[in-house]
């Protein structure tokens, strides 16, 4: 079965980047990125997209009564799209919203997250921040489902970053980056090869 793929951006869009690429380059098969969803009018990943031509929309907050009608216009429009609770698959690549227990329960378990640290370290904000000022000598990032909690459903992968005595948020982050640019792609890739079982809040990565 072909995989359906929305991706949700804010921002630079330097994950969703690395998933159009691998799919590109054919290093993950059988899926097509359907739409990309901005919820920010002037984020560069909307022009990034195009690049690789895939539409590109961005649907901002503004307007909308609360953040359930918000999500359902999001789910809309992924649905318009092709993008659908059968055969979707939906990533939040550097999202900055929190989605609604409405659009996470539609989406059970089809829904991923890229996140700057080892979860369930530096949940939110600012995670590399977070990390250099709490003094730990290991950090990196995590791809993980999306649930109704904050940063904290179900792992998929991780990778490690050692703290360096003299970084700084930005080299930190940035060292941080490439490990997300690795494991995002590669997590989408199990997925659709129908390789991840969830089994409570442990994904197991079949052979
Ligand atoms: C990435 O570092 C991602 O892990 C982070 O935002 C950045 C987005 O960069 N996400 C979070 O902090 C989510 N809590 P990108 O737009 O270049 O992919």
């Amino acid at each position: 079965m072909v995989i359906n793929i929305g991706i949700l951006v804010s921002g630079r869009g330097s994950n969703m980047e690395a998933i159009l690429k691998a799919i590109r380059d054919g290093k993950i098969k059988n899926c097509e990125v359907k739409v990309v969803i901005s919820s920010k009018k002037d984020a560069r990943a909307l022009e990034v997209a195009k690049t690789y031509g895939v539409k590109a929309i961005a649907i901002e907050e503004v307007g909308f009564k609360d953040r359930v009608e918000y999500d359902n216009e999001i789910m809309k429009c992924l649905i318009e799209h092709g993008v659908t609770p059968d055969n979707g698959l939906v990533l939040l690549a550097g999202y900055m919203k929190i989605l609604s227990p409405e659009f996470v329960n539609k989406f059970k378990w089809r829904i991923m997250n890229i996140h700057p640290s080892l979860l369930p370290s530096f949940p939110g904000l600012h995670a590399q921040k977070q990390a250099l000022e709490y003094g730990v000598k290991v950090t990196g990032c995590t791809v993980h489902f999306v649930d109704e909690s904050l940063d904290m459903g179900p792992i998929i992968l991780q990778a490690p970053v050692p703290v360096e005595e003299d970084d700084t948020v930005e080299s930190l982050s940035n060292r941080i980056l490439e490990w997300e640019h690795k494991i995002y792609p590669e997590a989408v890739r199990l997925f659709i090869e129908g390789k991840l079982k969830i089994e409570g809040r442990r994904v197991r990565i079949l052979k």
